[in-house]
């Protein structure tokens, strides 16, 4: 990682969510949401078509990451969850990673991965690219075996609209995250040495995810913070599990 980790962290440790009205405020939907939209980051363009997220600076946390090996996929089985418009998934197949699971709830979403994946990388031996529209990991098959996972989740604490794909993309909270977490553990999904790379901010409860998480057995590190000088606090989060494979 470009910053050194700092070791494990208690969820107690972590800061409190935000006041309300600060996350409110910090999260107002752009209002061209139902729009197509174009985004262009390293060179690629891609377009958005109605519902499908458009890439934050927190996004390019991890899409950075994974482009340039400090969240390694090179040979290895990758779940992007949430994939959103698939920049990630993008970055995995000419990074060289060996499987590509790129799931999303979003039948949109998936779609238009599946576009931006063939367009700029397209078939590459030694890559299998696996789209899935998925709640979760529900759509994988048994027997897959996750050496990496991202997720940028909806996690902020508050509903901060009424538009069911403002929440879907922005605002589910703590409990996607539970769930996240349960099927990783109780499924076995991650293999030995597997590692889940989280991207959450103090406008999500971080101490009820983390806190979840270590009480299913994962151990929690801090592998990147940054703060915006705004209040707002981003935490990329690195967990493995002792009991994985
Ligand atoms: C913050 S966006 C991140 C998109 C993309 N990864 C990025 O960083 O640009 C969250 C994504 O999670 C997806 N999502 C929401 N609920 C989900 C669920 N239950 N299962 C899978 N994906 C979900 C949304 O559709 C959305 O694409």
């Amino acid at each position: 990682m470009d910053h050194p980790t700092t070791g494990a962290v208690l969820a107690d440790q972590l800061p409190p969510p935000l006041p309300a009205d600060q996350i409110t405020a910090l999260n107002q939907p752009r209002g061209d949401l139902h729009t197509t939209r174009h985004y262009t980051w390293n060179g690629w363009a891609f377009e958005l078509p109605p519902g499908v997220f458009l890439p934050g600076e927190t996004s390019r946390m991890i899409h950075q990451r994974v482009l340039d090996g400090a969240i390694e996929v090179r040979g290895r089985a990758y779940a992007a969850m949430g994939v959103g418009l698939g920049v990630e998934a993008v970055a995995a197949g000419l990074r060289g990673a060996r499987e590509i699971h790129a799931l999303d709830v979003h039948p949109e979403s998936v779609a238009t991965t599946r576009r931006h994946y063939e367009r700029l990388v397209g078939e590459r031996p030694g890559t299998a690219f696996l789209p899935r529209v998925s709640h979760l990991f529900d759509a994988l098959p048994d027997g897959v075996r996750l050496d990496v996972v991202t997720f940028n989740p909806p996690a902020v604490s508050r509903r901060v609209s009424d538009d069911p794909d403002v929440v879907r993309n922005v605002c589910l909270g703590a409990p996607l995250l539970a769930e996240f977490f349960a099927q990783l553990a109780e499924r076995h999904l991650l293999a030995p040495d597997g590692e889940v790379f989280l991207i959450l901010s103090n406008t999500a409860d971080l101490r009820a995810i983390v806190g979840h998480a270590q009480g299913l057995g994962f151990r929690p590190e801090v592998a990147w913070r940054h703060d915006w000088q705004d209040g707002v606090l981003t935490y990329l989060f690195r967990l493995t599990h002792p009991a994985a494979g």
